[in-house]
């Protein structure tokens, strides 16, 4: 396991001597190192952004322990191994990444990761070049200044800034926020693919569940600081749980519901788009 977390609870430290605010509770879970897709959903306040920030030790937990790759993180800042690597093998995209950005052209934005993380400026260049090619980063980009790129030009070239150093697992807190539906898709294909092709596990904070449905393999659903749901997302549409998470199901599985009780049918969920829906149409109807 990549990341193992053992009874982790956190408290935020109150306005207040000695008041806190608990955000979790008894969490326990693994997460495998490669080819995991996982969504994680729940209403606001319910603990996502913290769950993940634990994750490459943003956060310590408070009780509990992390085990982390090779690295044990507990509620003793002394007692804690060096965060560098962790953050190196676990890259975080926060909400809005663009706020990361800070260079004066894109191409030293991309560069200054690999750099920062000892990687010579001939190697951090190639890795920058390579990861613009893979996510669509036009060459006439490269020596302009970051601030003046479109929102969507913006977020791509903050994910690029995490990519370059190769990292083995990706967070993202909602990486398609605010974004066009255009250059959503765009930028969740980009994650399928790094998932499918490169085999990296990649653990995506989001509010939409077309995308949940679509991309997770594993979903794991936050209700007030603890774990409600964790599993396939078909299994948690099936489980009167997600109501309790207040979670909306995906369109898709809207439809299905339509169909089954308007037409008197018994459609399965196992269909993931409207192509498969009316193939299956076609069949039953037939
Ligand atoms: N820095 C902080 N100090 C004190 N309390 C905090 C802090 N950050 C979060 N909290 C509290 O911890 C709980 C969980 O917050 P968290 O940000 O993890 O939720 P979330 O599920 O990510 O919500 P959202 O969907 O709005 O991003 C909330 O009650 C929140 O008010
Ligand atoms: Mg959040």
């Amino acid at each position: 396991m990549a990341i193992s977390f053992k009874e982790v609870g956190h408290n935020y430290a109150g306005l207040r001597k000695k008041e806190y605010v608990a955000a979790l509770y008894d969490i326990n879970l693994d997460i495998a190192s490669q080819d995991e897709f996982i969504c994680v959903v729940g209403q606001t306040g319910s603990g996502k952004s913290t769950l993940v920030s634990h994750m490459n030790a943003l956060l310590l937990p408070t009780s509990g322990s992390i085990q982390i790759f090779d690295y044990l993180i507990t509620p003793k800042k002394r007692k804690n191994p060096p965060l560098q690597p962790i953050r190196k093998r676990i890259g975080f995209v926060f909400q809005f990444p663009e706020y990361q950005l800070f260079e004066e052209t894109v191409l030293k934005d991309i560069m200054f990761g690999p750099k920062n993380f000892g990687y010579s400026l001939e190697e951090a260049k190639t890795k920058a070049l390579d990861v613009c090619k893979l996510l669509g980063i036009e060459d006439d980009l490269l020596d302009k200044s970051p601030f003046n790129l479109s929102g969507g030009q913006m977020r791509k070239v903050a994910i690029a800034g995490i990519l370059s150093y190769n990292p083995d697992i990706l967070l993202l807190d909602e990486p398609t926020r605010g974004l066009d539906p255009k250059t959503a898709l765009e930028v969740m294909a980009i994650f399928n693919k790094i998932n499918k092709e490169y085999h990296k596990t990649i653990i995506t904070i989001t509010h939409d569940m077309n995308l949940v449905y679509e991309y997770a393999t594993r979903v794991i659903a936050m209700k007030d600081g603890r774990i409600a749901f964790d599993g396939k997302p078909i299994d948690l549409f099936k489980n009167p749980i997600y109501k309790d998470c207040h979670l909306q199901k995906p369109d898709i599985l809207q439809l299905i519901d339509y169909l089954n009780e308007s037409m008197n049918l018994n459609l399965d969920y196992d269909i993931y788009n409207e192509k498969e829906l009316l193939d299956k149409l076609e069949d039953v109807l037939e």
